[in-house]
């Protein structure tokens, strides 16, 4: 079984949890797009670890986790990263990266911050690190492969080349790189990922040969795709379940399932349309209750009702065929509870569901759940046309309600 999973709403769905669940399951877990504009927080005996680029496989004991060539990559945040996770005792030698993945470096984050401040009152609010900088010099066909990274000679090239065309733009920048900055940041970097650098397209195909699953994790969510999303304030790559074939170099043929994660609210980091935004009293208690605070940039999320024509857009954007709704527990207390079920006049019209009180943190079965809530579920199903068939009920592993085989086989 091969399964693509992806969010479907703007990104901090509560994926890694599910990435969590279901990697076990896959010996290959594969990053097809973004970089470390993700985050994910896993837990290890109680203490946390953050992973931006490292496939949240990497937990589970025999799971190659590949750094596909959709990927922009950070070398720096990279090595960081398996620096922690060797300090925890994780093996690092099962994280392979794609030799014609982009290297994200110190001059798009420099430019990524420096066009976000020219926008002045209207920026993207993008992460900052260097990611749509990144994907256009990919784009533009000068970019730095991982391949061109590792070697020393085409390495220095790329950097002259690249100075001389970002020259201009950064000549007021405090900061100037000059080749000999970029070598000293670069050389140890180069040498330490050298040795996991492989064709990945190779490593996967072999898998789909011999039939060992293959779990592709999105990163992101489908508004926030380049082409699909609320272009401009999108990231710059695609996101939707599709770029899973072009970012890890397999074929649509390959993919079996599509998992999409949704919330049972809407969250939002950055500028961009939301019609369902709460701007009051009780966004904030959403966003209390929910944690809503970035893994990455830390920045507050902006808070909404769950928008099911957006839903139902994502799910046909992405072929979903198993359906994720999280953080439902969030939504006790709140009551009625609105549901965008449609627009008119590009303003949403609301159904009220009614609320429910009882704590609902950690119940794993459908029948435990109160009728409220599971009649709140189901009025999704059937205007989704689609199954749930995970509900999240709190923030632990172990809590949710899974409705369907591909949580409990192996695959
Ligand atoms: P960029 O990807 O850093 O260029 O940011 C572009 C937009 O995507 C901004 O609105 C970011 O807040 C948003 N974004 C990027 N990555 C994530 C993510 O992992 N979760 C949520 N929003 C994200």
């Amino acid at each position: 079984m091969n399964t693509v999973l992806v969010g479907l709403q703007w990104g901090d769905e509560g994926k890694g949890k599910i990435v969590d669940l279901l990697a076990p399951k896959y010996r290959h877990v594969v990053r097809f797009q973004g970089g470390n504009n993700a985050g994910h927080t896993l837990v290890i005996d109680g203490r946390k670890i953050a992973l931006h680029l490292t496939p949240s496989g990497i937990l589970s004991e025999n799971a190659i986790c590949i750094i596909g060539n959709g990927v922009v990559l950070d070398p720096a945040v990279l090595v960081e990263e398996l620096a922690d996770l060797e300090a925890w005792g994780v093996d690092d030698s099962r994280v392979k990266i794609s030799d014609i993945a982009h290297v994200i470096l110190p001059l798009h984050r420099q430019l990524d911050s420096s066009r976000e401040k020219k926008r002045g009152d209207d920026p993207i609010g993008t992460t900052k690190r260097g990611i749509g900088p990144t994907y256009e010099d990919k784009i533009g066909r000068r970019g730095m492969r991982v391949c061109d990274f590792i070697d020393d000679e085409k390495r220095k090239t790329k950097f002259i080349n690249l100075i001389e065309s970002k020259g201009l733009e950064l000549q007021d920048e405090e900061t100037r790189y000059t080749l000999e900055d970029l070598e000293t940041w670069a050389k140890p970097l180069a040498d330490r990922i050298r040795p996991m650098t492989v064709d990945s397209a190779e490593i996967l195909h072999k898998a789909l040969d011999k039939d060992e699953g293959i779990l592709f994790e999105g990163a992101q969510g489908t508004f926030l795709d380049i082409d699909h999303g609320s272009y401009p304030y999108v990231t710059s790559s695609n996101t939707v379940a599709g770029a899973a074939c072009t970012g890890a170099g397999v074929g649509p043929t390959a993919i079996d399932s599509v998992v999409g994660v949704a919330k049972a609210y809407l969250t939002r980091v950055g500028a961009g349309p939301f019609p369902t935004e709460l701007h009051g009293d009780t966004g904030e208690e959403i966003r209390t209750k929910g944690g809503e605070f970035g893994a990455t940039t830390g920045r507050p999320r902006r808070c909404g009702w769950l928008d099911i024509p957006l839903l139902k857009k994502a799910c046909k954007l992405n072929g979903v065929t198993h359906l994720c709704l999280t953080k439902l527990d969030v939504l006790t207390g709140f009551d009625p509870l609105p549901l965008c079920v449609a627009y008119e006049n590009d303003q949403p019209v609301y159904e009220y569901m009614p609320g429910w009180k009882e704590d609902i943190v950690g119940i794993q079965s459908w029948e435990k759940l109160p009728e409220n809530c599971k009649s709140y579920i189901e009025r999704i199903e059937a205007l989704a046309k689609q199954p749930v068939v995970l509900i999240g009920t709190g923030a632990d592993r172990k809590h949710q309600v899974l409705r369907a085989t591909i949580f409990n086989k192996t695959n």
